[in-house]
């Protein structure tokens, strides 16, 4: 019987595709962190039944009309906004992700930048670095309380509700918006339900937490950021382009916001001479949310689960709905 055939499009740890190996001709890109070119990731989609993609893949029209044996393509990321899901319902192509593994992971880390924006941390690590710390002082890189501070997040889903629960153990007063009241959230955490509008007038810190789409793309604009609190931080670890950059560097520049942290960035990787580079309240990291050795293998594995599942005719465990 021929084997299916499955292009991987980052080189993982052999372990986690062992499923797949034993079950199918198995093609792995060799690099871990030099992204499959377009062209080649073309010609193998097009001889595949199965791909398993990074977030930094594009999977649209032009590579699915290309690839007529792909029955499934597995993301090995909870977001699926490099994948265009109208032009794979059209195709018949499967699409996985990989949702509820990397949810402490990545609350850990949006959480790791609130306290760092909060207290000034990468600030005040380079002024100690650069000779500036010349004693102490009242007021001298004195940043912000988060015991009574208000947290907003802004999509409480598996993640937002993770971060929810730290900001709750650091003694923080937690407002949501997500599609409709979550009761048992709200039971759990005394976690408040707000319009968007209203979260972002009475919080201290909002963390965004929604998936891009059409309707979240530059969720977070000039008007939205004129609503928040002034001396508010904003923290995302969603998708860049969920935040307007150029009105986020005003809000920052003219003082409206405090701080920033950022995970992620309309284009990545981010370019050096990004305006929001140059902002010291900005704590900037290169999306990183999943990234724990841990999180990722069971990434991995999920994502080459996914495509057995499909190969092998059961259903997927993870399908994205189309
Ligand atoms: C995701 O899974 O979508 C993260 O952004 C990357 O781990």
């Amino acid at each position: 019987m021929v084997r299916a055939r499955v292009f991987v499009t980052r080189r993982l740890p052999e372990e986690t595709l062992a499923g797949l190996l034993g079950a199918a001709e198995v093609y792995v890109w060799p690099e871990e962190s030099v992204p499959v070119p377009r062209e080649f990731l073309l010609s193998e989609a097009s001889e595949c039944e199965a791909l398993l993609t990074m977030l930094s893949d594009r999977v649209d029209e032009e590579l699915l009309a290309a690839s007529p044996g792909l029955k499934v393509v597995a993301n090995m990321a909870v977001g699926y906004d490099n994948i265009d899901l109208d032009a794979a319902r059209r195709h018949g192509v499967v699409i996985t992700n990989t949702p509820g593994v990397l949810d402490d992971a990545t609350a850990d880390l949006a959480f790791a930048l609130l306290l760092a924006a909060a207290r000034r941390l990468p600030e005040a690590e380079r002024m100690l670095r650069q000779g500036q710390w010349t004693g102490w002082s009242p007021l001298w890189l004195a940043g912000k309380d988060l015991r009574g501070a208000t947290l907003g997040i802004v999509g409480a889903g598996r993640i937002g509700q993770a971060m929810a629960r730290r900001g709750k153990g650091f003694g923080m007063r937690i407002l949501y918006t997500a599609r409709g009241p979550k009761p048992a959230f709200e039971a759990e955490l005394g976690a408040e339900y707000r319009s968007l509008a209203d979260l972002l007038a009475e919080s201290d810190f909002v963390s965004l937490h929604v998936p891009l789409t059409p309707k979240t793309r530059e969720l977070i604009g000039r008007k939205e950021l004129a609503r928040m609190k002034p001396g508010a931080v904003l923290i995302n670890t969603a998708r860049g382009a969920v935040v307007d950059e150029d009105a986020l560097y005003d809000a920052l520049s003219a003082g409206h916001l405090q701080a920033a942290g950022l995970d992620v960035y309309s284009v990545e990787p981010v370019p050096l001479d990004h305006p929001l580079l140059t902002l010291p309240n900005v704590v900037a990291l290169p999306h990183l949310g999943s990234a724990t050795v841990e999180t990722r293998l069971t990434m991995a594995r999920l994502a080459a689960d996914n495509i057995l599942a499909v190969l092998q005719g059961r259903s997927p465990l993870t399908p994205v709905s189309l």
